[in-house]
């Protein structure tokens, strides 16, 4: 579509595909005359926030004629007491997302290069490419895993970021411990690693590596973290990334002043306290996947097994085709064609009636299509 301005477009947002967030469920059932449809596309929390959060959000929301705390001062400082880091580790993001974004910008123009793996969350590539920088890709294991050996070996003289989210969305595999340290111990230190942990809170297992004690003892690693998943407040847009304070003075000079707002900071801040909110979510998570891992298998489905709050799985015929069948079903979940996942949709972890329904309409869409339901 022409613009009707000669204007000249840097030339490497010509290979970006733009992120493809979901349509406003609203907007949906309007258009598909639909009631009551469900969610299950943005691997976001069902239980909703913490009461607590919800309680001081309404708050900040009466002081909102206030600009916010520019320096998210009181929620670093309560991170910085809770991970044993001094306050200058830590920067407060727009969503953890804004973090890699202000990391392409301060790190790879005019000759920098950032490693991802083929699978890899999308953002990096974007962020990336948007900050007119290359990105090097490297193959997934076969099992759906980042490489890191190969992504090790592939490090060369011009790689500044190796963008590693353990566990990576859209597959759900993470990476072992004895893989992570290996993999440290081969990268050059005048390499950043950044380590997204945005699902770190639904793993209970020791073999899961702990990169931000890796980044306490000299690591050169930024370890990034957000209050999207497991705390429910991906509205609210707080994300946070702990690194050395060199890196963090870098990132500074790119964040624009006032990147988060008061009543996302104010939410953050108690989320923090509800522990009984993060134990139960998560739990209510566990309780859920099983169950959806094990009504696949019954059904002879594929999916890749997951360490997050979604599930990677094939229908058994196109994914972009069962997307599309499940929506008339008013079931949204997300094909994964654009990551290159042609046979797969990714379904989030609904509360239980929601993946009763997924289940149900999962079934129907099968056998319209001749294939064998429960
Ligand atoms: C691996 C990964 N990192 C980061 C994010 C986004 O986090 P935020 O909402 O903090 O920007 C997501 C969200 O889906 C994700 O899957």
């Amino acid at each position: 579509m022409s613009h009707g301005m000669p204007l000249t477009l840097n030339e490497h947002l010509a290979t970006i595909v733009p992120y493809e967030p979901g349509k406003p469920t609203e907007e949906l059932e309007r258009e598909l005359g639909l009631k009551e449809t469900i969610k299950l596309a943005s691997n976001e929390n069902p239980q909703g926030p913490s009461p607590h959060a919800l309680e001081a959000m309404r708050q900040a929301a009466s002081r909102c004629h206030r600009y916010p705390d520019g320096g998210a001062y009181y929620l670093k400082r309560r991170l910085a007491r809770d991970l044993d880091v001094p306050v200058e580790w830590l920067i407060i993001g727009n969503g953890s997302t804004e973090i890699v974004e202000m990391l392409t910008k301060a790190f790879l123009p005019p000759d920098g290069v950032s490693l991802v793996s083929e699978g890899a969350f999308i953002m990096y590539r974007i962020a990336t490419l948007a900050a007119s920088a290359p990105v090097c890709s490297v193959p997934m294991t076969p099992d759906r895993r980042h490489d890191l050996a190969a992504m090790a070996a592939a490090v060369a003289p011009a790689t500044r970021l190796v963008f590693i989210a353990n566990p990576n969305n859209p597959t759900g595999t993470r990476c072992d411990r004895s893989e992570f340290d290996a993999y440290l111990d081969q990268v050059p230190r005048t390499v950043l690693t950044v380590v997204d942990e945005a699902y770190r809170e639904y793993i209970d297992d020791r073999d899961y590596p702990d990169a931000c004690e890796a980044l306490r003892n000299g690591g050169a690693v930024m370890v990034l973290r957000t209050f999207s998943k497991i705390h429910a407040l991906a509205g609210a847009r707080i994300g946070y990334g702990i690194a050395h304070p060199d890196i963090i003075r870098a990132l500074e000079k790119v964040r624009s002043p006032f990147n988060t707002n008061s009543i996302g900071q104010a939410g953050a801040l108690a989320s923090l306290d509800d522990r009984e909110h993060q134990i139960q979510s998560s739990t209510e998570n566990r309780r859920q996947l099983n169950r959806l891992e094990a009504e696949l298998t019954r059904r002879g489905l594929q999916f890749l097994p997951s360490s997050t709050n979604f599930v990677l799985m094939a229908p058994g015929f196109p994914g972009r085709e069962a997307f599309q069948a499940l929506l008339h079903e008013g079931v949204i979940v997300r094909p994964m064609d654009g990551y290159g996942f042609q046979d797969h949709v990714r379904v989030s972890i609904g509360c239980g009636p929601e993946m009763d329904r997924f289940l149900l309409a999962l079934d129907k869409v099968r056998t319209e299509r001749g294939l064998h339901a429960a």
